[in-house]
């Protein structure tokens, strides 16, 4: 058994691991590890009292993924509910679909009785309001929100620099790969932007007979270069786990225009290896481990990978 989780997860991953030692079914113990983080209002990327987009709305987005049956689960840009993953999770579980945006989520959410949550904090919306009062000229200001939005889009900024979110892989009693992600994405971004957290083969992917991957940072370059997914296919091409992530590093490399910025690869294999690697990653990235050969998690620090 084996749970990786990255640093912004930690809140969740006890519960994460009790339940794994308990024999639950892997999937079910990363949902219920990121809700526990969705819940912590000391995390601002993840469900409650994070980061909203530039209107100072929150939209959070979670994805999940089964490796033994690759059925998948996504919500985007939903509001009002308290947990995006545990959404996700009833989407692969009761519809033929793999995603669902917006309104559509909501009234999914909202037919399947998820819980409601005003997730905005006094914290989320006076962050917002410093931002924007640093950002918009006089004229601006007088007008918001009725201003061309894409002006003041492109100097957003996450207030702690980590485009963060969070991300599980497990590995279960039964040897089922899992993956799951929340996040409430890139603050102050453009209403409707979706980064990679919900797109399965981006931010996360799970496949029992190889690996599972999940990423973070800025989802724009995991979108183009399909991290998730390539890392699973270069495991089954026969590479090794560190030299599988190591290529999709190369391929984020290749990426040479847009926002080219900092990316975290978390990756697992069917045989219990991981490695996680840091790329482009402005400070030392760390990330929490548990096997069942070690009596509680650990924190170790990632690789760093440079592209330039
Ligand atoms: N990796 C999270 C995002 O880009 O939204």
């Amino acid at each position: 058994m084996l749970l990786i989780a990255n640093y912004e997860g930690r809140s969740g991953v006890p519960t994460a691991v009790e339940l794994l030692k308990a024999n639950t079914n892997g999937l079910r113990a990363v949902i219920e590890g990121i809700k526990i983080v969705e819940d912590d209002i000391n995390i601002h990327s993840v469900g409650q009292s994070s980061w909203p987009n530039i209107l100072g709305e929150l939209q959070l987005d979670a994805a999940v993924m089964d490796g033994n049956t690759r059925r998948t689960g996504a919500v985007g840009a939903l509001r009002g509910y308290q947990h995006p993953v545990e959404v996700a999770y009833e989407v692969m579980l009761r519809l033929d679909h793999e995603l669902l945006v917006g309104e559509g989520a909501e009234r999914f959410a909202e037919e399947i009785g998820a819980s409601k949550n005003k997730n905005e904090t006094d914290y989320s919306i006076q962050s917002w309001k410093k931002h924007l009062e640093s950002i918009l000229t006089e004229e601006q200001r007088k007008l918001f929100p009725n201003i061309n939005l894409m002006e003041i889009k492109t100097i957003a900024r996450d207030p702690e620099k980590s485009f963060d979110t969070t991300v599980y892989l497990s590995m279960d009693h039964t040897g089922r790969l899992s993956s799951a992600t929340s996040t409430s994405g890139w603050p102050w971004k453009y209403p409707g932007r979706l980064g990679d957290s919900p797109i399965i083969g981006a931010g996360s992917y799970a496949d029992s007979r190889y690996g599972a991957c999940a990423c973070t940072g800025v989802g724009e370059m995991t979108i183009r270069a399909g991290t998730a997914r390539i890392v699973v296919l270069y495991l089954k091409m026969g590479y090794g786990l560190k030299d599988a992530v190591l290529e999709a590093a190369k391929d984020l490399a290749g990426l040479r225009t847009g926002f080219i910025g900092e990316v975290t690869i978390h990756a697992i294999n069917f045989t219990g290896e991981y490695f996680v690697l840091g790329v482009n990653s402005s400070r030392p990235i760390k990330y929490l481990i548990w096997k069942d050969s070690m009596p509680s998690p650990d924190i170790r620090d990632a690789e760093i990978y440079e592209t330039k």
